[in-house]
């Protein structure tokens, strides 16, 4: 159907949790210094969410802002995208929890599962459904609580990730203010799975107390090589993307890269000198890798700061387990 209506971003939200674990909090658990962590990841603290705080509950309080934001009612949305590989349960799903939070009763509700990319997953899906005409207005949230997989035994993992969410309000409505979703594109390459993975908990290595005892519940990282592919894959990304809509490099105003190390981060940023530092959004001092709701979180905080002038372009791009990634070009336009 028609490939003419706009599809824009009308409302975004985030949520972190109160509670902040600080590498001076780390330098008195394990083996591990501030100074290492800040020089090799650029990571000072992350939020960690409460015993009664979940990927649902967190996700619930981020879209409640995103639909504020939007101006849009519970009733009016007709479909939940949850991006996590930390659900409340493995089913039902974490997006069927949050339509019962929100009350959302016209939605129907999914969760996909596209690690660290998952948010522009769901995009991509939410730019189809409305560009097709099959919904109207789609919540796509993303949010993780990482922490109930991480080993805080493992040095080479446990300083990375935080927990969080973010949520988008994505509309075709033509009658609202936004960030018109312009340029998408994703990739994935399933021969690297075993680089990034928390191996147990699926069918193929159920719960058992071996599972356990072997730490399989955990993630599990080859740090240097996730750390080579994030960045040519996030480049060639960003290429790609740039290249759809017959764009330069310089036609960007803003570049929010996944959060998952300050290095992988700047590596990207040499791409587009013409940007000041500012102009290269960078939450991973404070909340770490947010997984699923990194780019979310860092567009909300973006947003909100009431920077972005109309006509400017947006750039995310992410990288995650599977491995997967994606970029996109958002621009903020009026009616
Ligand atoms: O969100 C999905 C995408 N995720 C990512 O993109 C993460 C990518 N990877 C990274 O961010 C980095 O690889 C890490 C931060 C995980 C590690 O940094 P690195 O510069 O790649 O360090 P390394 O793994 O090469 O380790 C260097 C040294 C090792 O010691 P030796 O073998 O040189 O003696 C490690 O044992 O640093 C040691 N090390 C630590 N030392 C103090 C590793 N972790 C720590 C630590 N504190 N936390």
């Amino acid at each position: 159907m028609s490939n003419s209506r706009k599809v824009k971003i009308i409302g975004t939200g985030s949520y972190l949790p109160e509670k902040i674990l600080s590498n001076a909090d780390f330098e008195k658990m394990i083996e591990v210094t501030d100074e290492w962590i800040v020089t090799r990841t650029g990571v000072k603290e992350r939020r960690i969410a409460g015993k009664e705080e979940f990927s649902s509950t967190m996700g619930i309080l981020a879209a409640k802002r995103a639909m504020e934001v939007a101006g849009i009612t519970a009733e009016e949305i007709d479909f939940i995208i949850v991006a996590t590989i930390t659900p409340d349960y493995a089913f039902p799903s974490t997006a069927c929890l949050i339509q019962e939070g929100l009350k959302a009763k016209k939605a129907a509700a999914v969760d996909i599962n596209a690690a660290c990319s998952g948010c522009l997953y769901a995009l991509m899906m939410a730019k189809a459904m409305i560009e097709s005409g099959s919904a109207k207005n789609i919540l796509i949230i993303a949010a993780e609580k990482f922490s109930s997989i991480v080993n805080y035994k493992d040095r080479s993992t446990c300083i990375l990730f935080g927990d969080g969410a973010a949520a988008n309000v994505v509309s075709g409505r033509g009658d609202r203010d936004g960030l018109e979703v312009r340029s998408l594109c994703l990739g994935a390459d399933g021969e690297q799975a075993n680089l990034l993975i928390m191996p147990a908990g699926g069918c193929r290595n159920p719960p058992s107390y071996k599972t356990v005892e072997e730490g399989m519940h955990f993630v599990q990282m080859a740090g240097n090589e996730v750390f080579r592919h994030a960045v040519r894959q996030m480049e060639s990304s960003c290429k790609e993307c740039l290249q759809l809509l017959g764009m330069q490099e310089s036609s960007i105003n803003w570049l929010i890269p996944h959060q998952a190390n300050e290095r992988i981060i700047d590596a990207i940023a040499r791409r587009f000198r013409h940007l000041p530092p500012e102009k290269i959004i960078k939450t991973v001092k404070k909340y770490g890798n947010t997984s699923a709701s990194s780019i979310g979180i860092a567009l909300d905080e973006l947003l909100r700061g009431g920077g972005v002038q109309e006509g400017e372009n947006i750039l995310l791009t992410a990288f995650g387990a599977g491995f997967t990634w994606g970029s996109a070009i958002l621009t903020k336009v009026a009616t």
